[in-house]
């Protein structure tokens, strides 16, 4: 559903209960990263379903190595700034690395801060191991989705960007995860880069969507970093990212144009300048002759 910003009609919220009817109805969900006001206004008037603030910003946005180095404060800005732009897509905020692991006081308190920033849900990387936290964030009355499979946060230090449910025990591993997952409460849960067959049966097996980013066409719904379906980030390309756009070579030649007009003093022409009126503009003069 597309809208304009002066609609007269006022805009749905999408809510949890519409994301996991869209599994019921057979309607693929629609889920984009997003991580500031304009981009999200954008993406929310063409009518994305979900906005996920992901800790991807760490790299996509501060550039960092990892999505690792993210901490709440630097999330929490992001969250603020896509809520405003926000007024229909459900805003879902990642918990960056160390911010649900030490205590789920802790985890619960940073997940309130994420509602106090305009999200509605927040999303956590892990399977079995995690399900405490889990339970006790949806009992606060925050709703949560789950990310299995390729985790970022703790994956790659073990093993760095693998393909997820290769094997018979890592196939199995999933599918345990998925359903202690459902059973904990969450709404939804992430699959990423896990392969399509694996994928396809924890689709069959749950009744909560699955989202998938690199994970075949069976998932309930998909995911992409912005920036990389945009064309913006450059630094890793993986092969599950299609492209939407080359934003990045439309910002290198715009920006290569305006350094030219600006040494050639092309630019600002009349277009982009302001006067004052040649009576005020003579008074000025004068005034300044009567000084010296
Ligand atoms: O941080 C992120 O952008 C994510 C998505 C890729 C699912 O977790």
């Amino acid at each position: 559903m597309q809208y304009k910003d002066n609609s007269i009609f006022s805009i749905k919220r999408v809510s949890v209960k519409d994301i996991v009817m869209m599994k019921q109805k057979l309607e693929k969900i629609s889920v984009l990263t997003a991580y500031d006001y304009s981009t999200a206004s954008i993406c929310d008037r063409a009518g994305v379903d979900v906005l996920l603030v992901g800790d991807s910003a760490g790299m996509v946005m501060l550039g960092y190595p990892t999505t690792n180095q993210i901490n709440m404060e630097e999330m929490l800005i992001f969250c603020t700034g896509v809520s405003r732009g926000v007024k229909r897509a459900m805003i879902i905020a990642d918990m960056p690395f160390g911010s649900y692991q030490i205590s789920t006081t802790e985890a619960i308190a940073n997940a309130i801060k994420f509602v106090k920033a305009g999200c509605h849900a927040v999303k956590i990387e892990g399977g079995i191991e995690i399900i405490d936290t889990v339970k006790a964030i949806v009992k606060t009355g925050i709703p949560v989705m789950g990310h299995i499979g390729l985790k970022p946060q703790t994956t790659i230090l073990w093993e760095g960007y693998r393909l997820q449910g290769k094997t018979k025990i890592s196939g199995l591993k999933l599918i345990e995860d998925a359903k202690a997952l459902e059973e904990a409460g969450v709404f939804s849960i992430v699959l990423e880069m896990v392969t399509s067959e694996v994928a396809d049966i924890i689709c069959k097996n749950i009744s909560i969507p699955t989202i998938g980013i690199g994970s075949g066409s069976s998932c309930d719904g998909q995911v992409l970093v912005l920036h990389d379906m945009l064309g913006i980030y450059e630094d890793i390309k993986p092969k599950f990212v299609k492209r939407y756009a080359e934003i990045s070579k439309s910002i290198f030649e715009a920006v290569s144009v305006y350094i030219s007009d600006v040494k050639s003093s092309k630019f600002p022409n009349e277009e982009n300048i302001f006067h004052t009126s040649p009576a005020d503009l003579e008074q000025i003069r004068k005034t300044l002759k009567e000084k010296k």
